[in-house]
């Protein structure tokens, strides 16, 4: 998975935005954040390898449903060899119809984000958002992380705030040490 997942980097640096795919640790505080243990409609975006999927598919109550996306074909084919129950679509996470996977009156619980969302201008930031966050149940979860230290950088103060300002509350984890590099988990409870 780490050679996958390096290759993709190299090829396309932007949007992958990472060195190493993320930590078993670093997973577990993001589904733990989530609250995917009670979730029944779960949004996986960026999933790349599934460093986060595997850890969700251990804690998902059966009968849950999972979408995950991600724009990188290669890291698509990669998630559906590795989890063929789990449904996968290579699309941005700004474009796709989500009311497909939905239905007109459903809700995701759970939004969970892999995005390097410190690589993203203010557009693709505010896009996104304002896609996702309208389909997450109040009381809802989106947990997403962030790079200790590139949090400080402007893209990353933008992105904090402009999450605060779409949620009812905003939580920061403690720095997850054993990460390429640290990182902490924000959940974003609508
Ligand atoms: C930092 S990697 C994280 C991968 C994995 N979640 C992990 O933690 O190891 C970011 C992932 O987001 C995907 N990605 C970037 N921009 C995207 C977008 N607009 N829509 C969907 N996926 C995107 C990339 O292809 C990549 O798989």
């Amino acid at each position: 998975m780490s050679w996958i997942f390096f290759r993709e980097a190299l090829a396309n640096w932007r949007a992958t935005g990472a060195v190493a795919p993320s930590s078993a640790k670093l997973a577990r505080r993001m589904i733990r954040a989530a609250g995917i243990e009670t979730a029944r409609c779960i949004l996986e975006l960026g999933p790349g390898t599934g460093p986060f999927t595997s850890q969700i598919c251990a804690a998902m109550p059966g009968g849950a449903r999972y979408l995950g996306l991600d724009m990188n074909p290669a890291f698509v084919a990669t998630l559906r060899a590795r989890f063929p129950h789990l449904r996968f679509e290579t699309a941005p996470a700004q474009d796709f119809d989500y009311a497909e996977f939905l239905g007109p009156e459903g809700w995701f619980d759970a939004i969970v984000s892999g995005l390097p969302w410190t690589a993203f201008p203010e557009s693709l930031q505010v896009a996104i958002l304002d896609h996702v966050m309208p389909l997450l149940r109040e009381g809802g979860v989106l947990a997403t992380f962030a790079y200790s230290g590139f949090h400080l950088l402007p893209n990353g103060r933008r992105f904090r705030s402009l999450l605060s300002e779409r949620c009812s509350r905003l939580d920061s984890s403690r720095t997850v040490w054993p990460n390429l590099p640290p990182a902490f988990v924000y959940s974003a409870v609508k």
